[in-house]
């Protein structure tokens, strides 16, 4: 269950949500619990899930290592504060700020040579949707961006499928739906890495999850985690959808 924090909160705000958050996940050993707050909240986020089953991520990560790109952060940069993994391509990087399937790509393997955990964001917006298209997206998401990896390389990604109609607009896609493109998406895997790692993979549904439709989303077997953006702002209603 990861939360994606977006553009909020400042490292104060961090500690305070944590504070709140610790006591009411101490017990919840079911699931790994992520949270990716703004980079400037790295180091307080991790510092205050220490001794915790809590992990921290990165909400972007640079392809280089470092160098002159003015405003990225790279992977041994963020693996130094001591997250352990980043959300890659999501809709609303690749919707403002120039994301290609190309760039996710080369992300996502800066990610696993930094030795962090990608979690790789796909999904089809809703004109795609509108005119029949999704399938099609989804998989030209996963050809560009995933199938350019290893096989070994692949084992240690996670994947998010993330409907844009669906982000922050409190349109949560029906359980079926999303199964329906997990199913679309772990064929791609299938057909590109074998059965194997099309049962292992990790796939997690993001769009309006909140503590009272997580179950029904949970309760597909094809959906294995949620990655959360408004509701994992608040330390009960990002617990209440950890302890589903
Ligand atoms: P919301 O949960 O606010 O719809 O955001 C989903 C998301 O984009 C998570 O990455």
């Amino acid at each position: 269950m990861a939360g994606n924090w977006k553009m909020f909160k400042t490292p104060a705000e961090t500690i305070a949500f944590f504070e709140k958050f610790r006591p009411l996940v101490a017990n919840s050993e079911h699931c790994e619990i992520v949270i990716c707050p703004p980079f400037t909240n790295l180091a307080a986020a991790v510092d205050a899930a220490k001794g915790t089953h809590i992990r921290v991520g990165a909400q972007n990560i640079a392809w280089a290592k470092e160098g002159a790109f003015t405003g990225e952060i790279s992977g041994p940069m963020i693996a130094a504060v001591g997250a352990t993994y980043t959300i890659v391509g999501h809709s609303e990087r690749r919707q403002y700020f120039g994301e290609t399937d190309e760039t996710v790509l080369k992300r996502t393997q800066a990610a696993l040579e930094f030795g962090l955990t990608p979690i790789v964001c796909v999904g089809e917006r809703l004109e795609e949707r509108e005119s029949g298209n999704t399938e099609a997206v989804l998989i030209g998401q996963c050809q560009k961006g995933i199938a350019g990896l290893t096989e070994q390389q692949f084992a240690k990604i996670v994947i998010a499928y993330e409907p844009v109609w669906a982000i922050g607009t409190g349109k949560t896609a029906t359980p079926e739906i999303a199964a329906d493109a997990h199913r679309t998406i772990r064929a791609q895997v299938r057909a590109k890495f074998g059965k194997e790692a099309g049962d292992a993979v990790r796939i997690l549904y993001g769009g309006s999850v909140k503590p009272d439709n997580v179950k029904s989303l949970m309760a597909q077997p094809e959906i294995d985690g949620s990655l959360v953006g408004g509701a994992s702002l608040d330390a009960v209603s990002f617990a209440g959808i950890v302890n589903f």
